[in-house]
């Protein structure tokens, strides 16, 4: 790239190499999920929706995972991951950056992968003040209660910028300053390339600061600016486990008032643990303790109880699903009851109006209209047909050791309880199928089904029996 399209345009860089030492954790930092997403997952999107011209991720510790991640949720966006080998630190990571943005004249935008709930808003506001102030450098910062950690931002007398100390290379008196540098920049691009490769690694950590651009900009009398940020949350950083359920609580928030203010119910949204990008229709009611997650969307109208979990699937309007229950890349198309404690395993269909209560597992299965699957039963790799009566304990014998067999039930059938249907198998349309029964062969539409062991009665048997073991007998 070589000149930016205009006077407003701009590209970001997004500072996701580090390994996140802090977090104690196999995964890169940056691929902790907030809501369900990967933290650099969020700053990208917010880069592209703020309008960079183009986005380049600096990767390094675990590069190949994170590239596979914003390459594959960005088909078609400006992205270009850039690798830093050697995470020697921020001013470094921006630097490899040059062969990319060398001689472009557009702003640098500056954002850090580890800073996830960052907005458009904020990123227009802050290149609306690099505007108007002429450009140069401008550091965005916020006032925290406890800046423990934070580059600390430093003025002069007339509270003119006077450069970022990291804490660690801060002096007590230093620490006590509440303004922090919120790790989000804005830069001219060739002021930025042209200061990058004097800042040195004299510090307490032996990195190239990125900070350390403010004071050489300073020093070489550049324009530098502050833009103070009035929402701490919006810039809140993660290093640790702890920092990491500080942001996802704040997303969290941000997520239940987007559904609310759509239409639902949250009876607690504190409580309610929903997936950005999930949805739910108008007059639906989340009960505390419902965890919503990845490509879900639940329609109106639908009553959703405590502890119940819904992945990746479709819940047609008029929905119920009760205490407990765990649905996976399940479909209800609508009307429908589930549960308590009903397992929907992927490929599970109810159609309209069909019924699966408690203690039921169904994976892979067409449940028709109407039709009622209640107690206690297992329906795998089955096409149920509509009001369908399947009642208690009743198996579908999919699975032969080696391969999974089909169970097709025609409409209007009756499944007797405790039925086992051994696969492949079809029972017709209208047939019965008596309760206890073990049913390994087709059974015709309209017919009977019985295959059990006859019952015999012995008279007086109690009795003789009772008469033989003594008065301890029952
Ligand atoms: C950084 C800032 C600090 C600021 C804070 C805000 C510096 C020197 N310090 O500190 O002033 O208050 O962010 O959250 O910039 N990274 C790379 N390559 C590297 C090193 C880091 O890409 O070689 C990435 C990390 O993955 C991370 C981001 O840069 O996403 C910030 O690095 P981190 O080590 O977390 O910096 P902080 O100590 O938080
Ligand atoms: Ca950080």
């Amino acid at each position: 790239m070589t000149v930016g399209d205009g006077p407003g345009a701009f590209a970001a860089v997004i500072l996701a190499a580090g390994k996140g030492t802090r977090m104690r954790s196999e995964l890169p930092k940056v691929l902790h999920a907030v809501c369900g997403r990967p933290m650099v997952h969020h700053v990208a999107a917010c880069a592209i929706q703020a309008g960079a011209e183009h986005v380049y991720p600096v990767v390094g510790h675990g590069a190949e995972r994170v590239m596979a991640h914003v390459a594959e949720r960005f088909p078609g966006a400006p992205v270009t991951t850039v690798v830093q080998e050697e995470q020697l630190g921020t001013g470094h990571a921006v630097l490899t950056c040059r062969p990319h943005l060398e001689g472009y004249e557009g702003s640098v935008l500056i954002l850090s992968g580890d800073v996830p709930l960052v907005t458009p808003d904020l990123v227009a506001g802050l290149l609306a003040a690099h505007r108007a102030a002429g450009g140069g450098l401008t550091v965005l910062t916020v006032e925290l209660a406890d800046p423990t950690g934070y580059g600390r931002v430093l003025r002069d007398s007339v509270g003119e910028p006077a450069g970022i100390v990291e804490e660690k290379d801060a002096t007590p008196a230093q620490r006590q300053v509440h303004e922090i540098n919120a790790g989000i920049y804005v830069a001219d691009g060739p002021l930025l390339f042209a200061l990058l490769p004097k800042v040195s690694s004299g510090n307490a950590q032996g990195e190239y600061y990125l900070t350390d651009v403010v004071g050489l900009a300073l020093a070489e009398g550049a324009p530098v600016h502050l833009y103070r940020w009035d929402d701490p949350e919006a810039v809140l950083g993660v290093n640790s486990r702890a920092d990491l359920a500080r942001v996802e609580a704040v997303m969290r928030r941000r997520v239940a008032a987007g559904l609310m203010a759509g239409g639902a119910t949250l009876i607690d949204p504190e409580r309610t643990y929903v997936d950005l990008g999930v949805t739910v229709g108008p007059d639906t009611v989340i009960h505390p303790g419902v965890t919503l997650q990845g490509a879900t969307v639940i329609g109106a109208g639908c009553t959703l109880y405590p502890g119940v979990r819904i992945t990746d699937s479709r819940v047609g309007d008029g929905a119920t699903v009760k205490d407990g229950c765990l649905l996976t890349e399940a479909r209800l198309d609508g009307d429908n009851s589930v549960g308590p404690n009903a397992h929907l395993r992927p490929g599970a269909h109810l159609m309209r109006g069909a019924r699966v209560g408690n203690f039921v597992e169904v994976k892979a299965a067409v449940i028709g209209e109407g039709s009622k699957v209640n107690h206690l039963s297992y329906v795998g790799d089955a096409e149920v047909g509509a009001h369908v009566n399947i009642g208690a304990g009743t198996i579908t014998c999919n699975y032969d050791g080696t391969h999974k067999h089909r169970t097709v039930i025609g409409d209007g059938a009756f499944i007797g309880s405790d039925t086992q249907l051994v696969a492949p198998v079809t029972v017709g349309p209208g047939a019965v199928v008596a309760a206890g029964s073990t049913i390994t062969g087709d059974v015709p539409g309209g017919a009977l089904a019985i295959s059990r062991t006859a019952q015999r009665n012995v008279e007086g048997w109690v009795a003789r029996w009772k008469a033989k073991k003594g008065p301890k007998a029952h």
